[in-house]
């Protein structure tokens, strides 16, 4: 598969959807079933800080930040209609960001060694080149400048539960593994009325890919949310799935 075509395919999707997803990936949050930044407290203080989001969305992270006292903050994302909605939202709450479409792949013109943070809520996924959207962030931060990003753990594609998800072949109420761990193809996933085209990458992708950035890994979290794992009696499959294994990750590494 083209790249161009999977960024064209995501760029549509992102377009005719934003309003469905207005807020709903965003900090405190990290992901699903998944514990919060107010668990975590992967940011600290981060008053008086340069900050910029990479796939910045509906902008709610960009408040939750300028709300906890960031100085400056900035957004990139792929879809126009996600930064008008980010730009309604944090115009209509008296918060100023800057906001630039563009695609993680490419620079559009970002000043370098510059930010405090970087980082990136159920975003960087999506990226078509890893190592070069990880070098180009290295690259706009200062020395020892924080980068957190969080994700879809690896083995939530990878594994099914049986009977909910894979009626068709399975009897046992039971997880089961469904594509190799090694398949980093892309695919397409039919999602609403619209499609979308997303890989599957190894947790050592990221960390080899980090690490050729230049940047150390501070803290990998793989967890599930306390909730999940204290709920018992008649539940979802995924706080089922939560009982498991982690559906999301996140890491912090620093710039060296
Ligand atoms: C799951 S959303 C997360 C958004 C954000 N955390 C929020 O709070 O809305 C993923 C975002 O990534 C953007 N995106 C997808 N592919 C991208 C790419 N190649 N470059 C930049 N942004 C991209 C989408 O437009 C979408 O806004």
């Amino acid at each position: 598969m083209r790249n161009e075509e999977i960024i064209e395919t995501n760029k549509t999707y992102w377009n005719d959807h934003a309003d469905l997803w207005f807020g709903t990936t965003a900090l405190p949050e990290y992901g699903v079933r998944f514990p919060t930044e107010d668990d975590l407290h992967l940011f600290g203080d981060v008053s008086g800080k340069s900050m910029l989001e990479i796939c910045c969305g509906s902008g709610h992270s960009l408040l939750y930040n300028a709300n906890r006292g960031a100085k400056e903050l900035w957004g990139t994302d792929l879809s126009q209609k996600q930064l008008d909605n980010a730009s309604k939202l944090l115009e209509e709450s008296g918060c100023q960001a800057k906001l630039i479409c563009a695609k993680m792949e490419d620079d559009p013109g970002i000043p370098k060694e510059y930010f405090d943070y970087v980082y990136s809520i159920y975003g960087i996924g999506w990226t078509t080149d890893l190592q070069g959207t990880f070098d180009k962030i290295a690259s706009y931060l200062k020395k020892d400048g924080i980068f957190i990003f969080s994700w879809h753990h690896t083995m939530n594609y990878c594994i099914a539960w049986s009977i909910e998800e894979r009626k068709d072949i399975f009897f046992d109420d039971k997880p089961v593994m469904m594509k190799s761990y090694y398949d980093e193809s892309h695919f397409r996933m039919p999602v609403h009325d619209g499609e979308i085209i997303l890989c599957n990458r190894k947790m050592s992708t990221y960390i080899n890919a980090l690490a050729k950035a230049g940047f150390v890994i501070e803290q990998l979290v793989e967890e599930s949310d306390k909730a999940s794992l204290e709920a018992t009696g008649d539940i979802d499959i995924k706080t089922k799935k939560a009982k498991w294994m982690p559906l999301s990750f996140c890491i912090k590494a620093r710039k060296l």
